[in-house]
Formats: structure tokens, sequence, C-alpha cells
């Protein structure tokens, strides 16, 4: 069955979606819809078969379209999806879900009434490396983890409705909560804002998730380097990603602290002897775009196959996360307490 899909924003990220849409066996991009008369000039030129509206009930109204995927800002997001569900469409709305927990939840409810599909693009739930972890970690490969630390930096691309870290962190949050198989029970986050009033540029924070585990996260984009480095600490191994890295992006390191702390060692040779120095693996990921890899997780759902993954009860979990953190920003950084979604 070929899927009809409407595309609902073509800014920077939207027609990547076109594109795969589009090129797919089981799917075509029917419409793209943007308010932008520049944006539907170049998608028009660009994507030849495809009609452009400004105008989102020309597609919602369309009998021939089964799915909407929303890449509008973040803003928009709940009204659109809103629109959609109510239409009777399967959606695929970008990250953040939406920028308030009640609208998440409410959108998760009536996805679930009208039994249509909602799923929220996580695309680095879809990426070969962050899953090759995941492997690592659920066969306990790394031991008892004991921290995660997360750098997402970048100079731009700038926002002005959500602050670095709905932007940025958002993609660390699914990561550590698919990873962990938990949400957060509480963060702690500081902020500092300097080109747009009351929007951070910069966040950085720290999540504490059950079994003591720690998250670190610096979100920014006023940075002058592009970093997606992630490390996991456990007790007995070590991993890191990094998305920067296209070649070999995870390697896990057979490297530890040996010995109890409170032993004296006043020699540098005494106090080599506490580290333990093995190998350093660097496993074969496969290579493929995530994001041609969450488009098809989302056909399958459409066509009734099982799965959960960044489904929007997850989408609606990240927000809680930034919810909260948004409030220790408020805070002088006081740690607040993370909603669970229920
Ligand atoms: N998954 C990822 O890695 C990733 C990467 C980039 C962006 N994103 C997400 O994609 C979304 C869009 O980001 P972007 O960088 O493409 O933004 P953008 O500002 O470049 O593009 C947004 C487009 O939406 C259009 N638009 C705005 N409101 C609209 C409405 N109500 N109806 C129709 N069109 C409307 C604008 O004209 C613009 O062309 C955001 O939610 C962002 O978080 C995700």
């Amino acid at each position: 069955m070929m899927i009809g899909v409407a595309v609902v924003g073509a800014g920077h990220w939207g027609p990547h979606l076109i594109r795969n849409f589009n090129d797919h066996l089981s799917s075509h991009t029917l419409w793209v819809v943007d308010q932008a008369e520049t944006r539907r000039k170049a998608i028009d030129e660009r994507f030849p078969s495809v009609s452009v509206t400004a105008n989102v009930d020309d597609a919602l109204n369309d009998d021939r379209v089964d799915a909407v995927v929303i890449a509008t800002p973040t803003s928009t997001h709940s009204g659109l999806v809103k629109q959609a569900l109510e239409a009777n469409k399967h959606v695929l709305v970008e990250k953040p879900i939406t920028n308030s927990l009640d609208d998440a939840a409410e959108l998760c409810r009536l996805a679930e009434a009208s039994e249509r599909v909602l799923m929220v693009g996580h695309v680095f739930l879809f990426n070969p490396a962050i899953r090759a972890a995941k492997d690592y970690i659920d066969k306990g490969e790394l031991g008892e983890l004991k921290y995660l630390s997360m750098t997402r930096t970048n100079l731009g691309p700038v926002r002005t409705d959500v602050n670095a870290a709905w932007d940025l962190a958002s993609h660390d949050i699914s990561i550590a909560n698919y990873w962990l198989g938990d949400t957060p029970d509480s963060v702690s986050a500081s902020g500092g804002s300097w080109l747009n009033p009351g929007v951070h540029d910069v966040v950085f924070t720290t999540l504490r998730y059950p079994d003591d585990i720690m998250v670190n996260i610096e979100a920014s984009w006023l940075n002058p380097r592009k970093r997606r480095l992630i490390s996991v600490i456990g007790a007995e191994r070590m991993l890191t990603v990094d998305d920067m890295d296209l070649n070999e992006p995870l390697r896990l390191y057979d490297k530890g602290v040996v010995g109890a702390a409170s032993e004296v060692t006043d020699t540098f040779a005494g106090f080599r002897s506490q580290i333990r120095e093995g190998e350093v693996l660097i496993p074969h990921v496969t290579t493929g775009e995530p994001l041609r890899a969450e488009c098809d997780a989302f056909l399958a759902r459409i066509r009734g196959e099982e799965g959960t993954l960044s489904n929007g009860r997850a989408g609606a979990d990240v927000v809680a996360v930034l919810e909260a953190m948004d409030r220790s920003i408020a805070n002088d950084g006081a740690q607040q307490e993370v909603e669970k979604v229920k």
C-alpha cells in the first residue's frame, strides 16, 4: 500500500523529510505546506511532482493523505498535531513534541482515542551507533552505570521560540531515557541568554535517574565548535559515541580504576597501578541515514506493525524533563522534580 504524506514546514529540516517520504517505495509526498512563499517556490522547483500550498487544510481535506509530517517551529507543533489528528491522519512531529507537557499529554490521549499513530522525530533513537551502544549497556558490558556526560554544541542555528535545552538537549534526554529505560527523578539546570532576552543560548544540566545514575548535558548554539560527544561511564567499562566521527562513532574502553579509594599512593608507579588500561574496541557500526530509519519505522507503524520507540508518550517524557529544567533555571539551579507522564 502506498502511503500518502503531507509535510508541513519546509525550512531547514523539512526538505529531508520530503525527500525521504518521496523516494520511499511505500510512500509518496503529495503535499508540502509552508507559510513562506520563498520556501514554497524552492520546494516546487526541487520536487516538481509535489503540490505546494500555504493552507494546511488543502492537505488535511485530501483523502489520499494518510499521514502528516510536521517540521515547523516547536511553538506551532501542538496546534498542527491536533488539527491533523482531528482530520484522522497519522502524525510524525519533529522534536520536541510540544512546548508544554499538558499539550503533549492531551495529544497522546487524542492519538490513542482515535487509534492514529503519533510519533516524534527523536532521530537519534534511529542512529546505528546509539542503537549499538544500547545493546552494550543492556547486555551489562559496562557493568553498573555511574554517569553519562553529553555535549551538544555548535554556532547556530539560533532559535527564538525555544531555548537551547528544548532545541538541543531534547536529543540527549531522548537518548538517556532510551538507554536507561527510565526518566529522571529530578533535574537541576542553569542557563545563560545573551542573543535574545529570556532565550537561553547555553544550558548546563544535571539529571538524576533512578539507581543513582547521573547525567550531565551541555547544550549550546553559541560555541565555535560543533561537538556531539557522549561518554558513558560504567563500573567495568566505558564507552563514547561521537556523532561527528562518521566512520568510527562508537568506542568501547576496557578501562577503569581498581583498588580501594582509601589506599594512599604517594608514588607515580603506585598511582598508575590503580588505573586499568585495557583495550579500546571500535565496533563496526552500519552506516545509513538515521532519518530514513525513522521514516521507515513511522510507515511500518501505519501499516500496523508494533513499536513504541519514539512514540508520543516518549516525546511527552522528554517534555516533562524540559519543563523541570526551565523551572530550575528560573530558580537559580534549584533541584526540581520531573513530573511522570500518566
Ligand atoms: N531531528 C533533527 O535532528 C532536527 C534538526 C533540525 C530541526 N528539527 C526540528 O524541526 C523543526 C523545524 O526546524 P527547522 O530548523 O527546519 O526550522 P525553520 O525555521 O528553518 O523552518 C520552519 C518552516 O516552517 C514554516 N512554518 C512556520 N509556521 C508554519 C505553519 N503554521 N504552517 C506552515 N508552515 C509554517 C516556516 O515558514 C519555515 O519554512 C523544529 O521543531 C526543530 O526542532 C529537528
